[in-house]
């Protein structure tokens, strides 16, 4: 007792702190100590896996996450250049042929293809859409949120391919684009596929990783505008026509 009056300063007959009192409170510190450093490292490590899951879980074709509007590289008027440029992380390889003289051919949907206004419009021209002023259609491409590409990645020798060389040709044959608010809204155009490559699921494909892409970039309202003949083709991808009565309204200015 004395001994815990002295610890306490307290030289009383009756102590205040007991041996008793003094040990509960050493182990009440030393478990006050270690809890404030676990729920430390539980916290720690409560958050790490979220911050490595968004890179570990990102699938190839697009992020995940809420993200930017993908970045394209400044137009370039070097057909070499472009030609030299691989499926990178954010390709998708949808379809792969092989040729009885060895060569090897890929069709690869990507969301960083540069495309020159004259190859998007001579796609147009092969499904038989009418001609637009190029340089519109170069401001149209510039101030897009997204453009997605299917290109046919072609090389000679399938060895090449095997090997990671860089395709010997780069073909634009379809092509999707969407503009947005960054936020809210996308709304997706020029929607198309060369004859020579439609019947084999590509549009559905470049539809569906173009969607995807919007979604996982946080935009949750994608909208766009079907001609007739492709109604059923969107709503076989999940797009619905004047969803809860909404109708969707033009402009059509009276003095034309
Ligand atoms: C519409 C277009 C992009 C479809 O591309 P595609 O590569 O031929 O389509 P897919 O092979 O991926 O077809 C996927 C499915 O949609 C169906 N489909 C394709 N075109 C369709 C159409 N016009 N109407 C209804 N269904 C259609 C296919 O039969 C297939 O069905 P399945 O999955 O049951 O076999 C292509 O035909 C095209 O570029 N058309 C000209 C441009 C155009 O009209 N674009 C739309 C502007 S709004």
């Amino acid at each position: 007792m004395q001994a815990g009056g002295a610890l306490c300063g307290l030289p009383s007959a009756k102590p205040l702190c007991s041996d008793r009192t003094v040990a509960i409170r050493r182990v009440q510190h030393i478990w006050n100590a270690a809890f404030t450093i676990l729920s430390i490292f539980i916290l720690n490590h409560a958050l790490k896996p979220s911050r490595r899951s968004r890179a570990v879980f990102r699938p190839r074709s697009c992020s995940t996450q809420p993200r930017p509007p993908p970045q394209r590289a400044a137009p370039s008027s070097s057909p070499t250049q472009r030609s030299r440029r691989g499926p990178g992380s954010n390709d998708v390889c949808l379809l792969e042929t092989r040729d009885e003289a060895g060569g090897l051919a890929r069709v690869v949907f990507s969301t960083d293809t540069v495309v020159e206004p004259t190859e998007l419009e001579a796609l147009c021209a092969a499904v038989g859409w009418p001609r637009r002023p190029l340089a519109k259609v170069a401001a149209a491409l510039r101030n897009s949120y997204l453009v997605s590409t299917l290109c046919v990645h072609s090389w000679l020798d399938a060895t090449a391919a095997e090997h990671g060389a860089p395709a010997d040709a780069v073909k634009l044959v379809g092509l999707a684009r969407a503009t947005s608010d960054g936020a809210f809204n996308a709304t997706v155009w020029d929607v198309l596929v060369s004859p020579q490559y439609q019947g084999q699921g590509l549009g559905k494909a470049l539809v569906e990783h173009t969607t995807r892409a919007l979604l996982d970039a946080d935009i949750g309202n994608v909208t766009l505008f079907a001609d007739a003949s492709v109604v059923d083709f969107y709503k076989s991808l999940g797009f619905s026509v004047d969803p809860q009565g909404i109708k969707g309204m033009f402009y059509l200015p009276s003095w034309t």
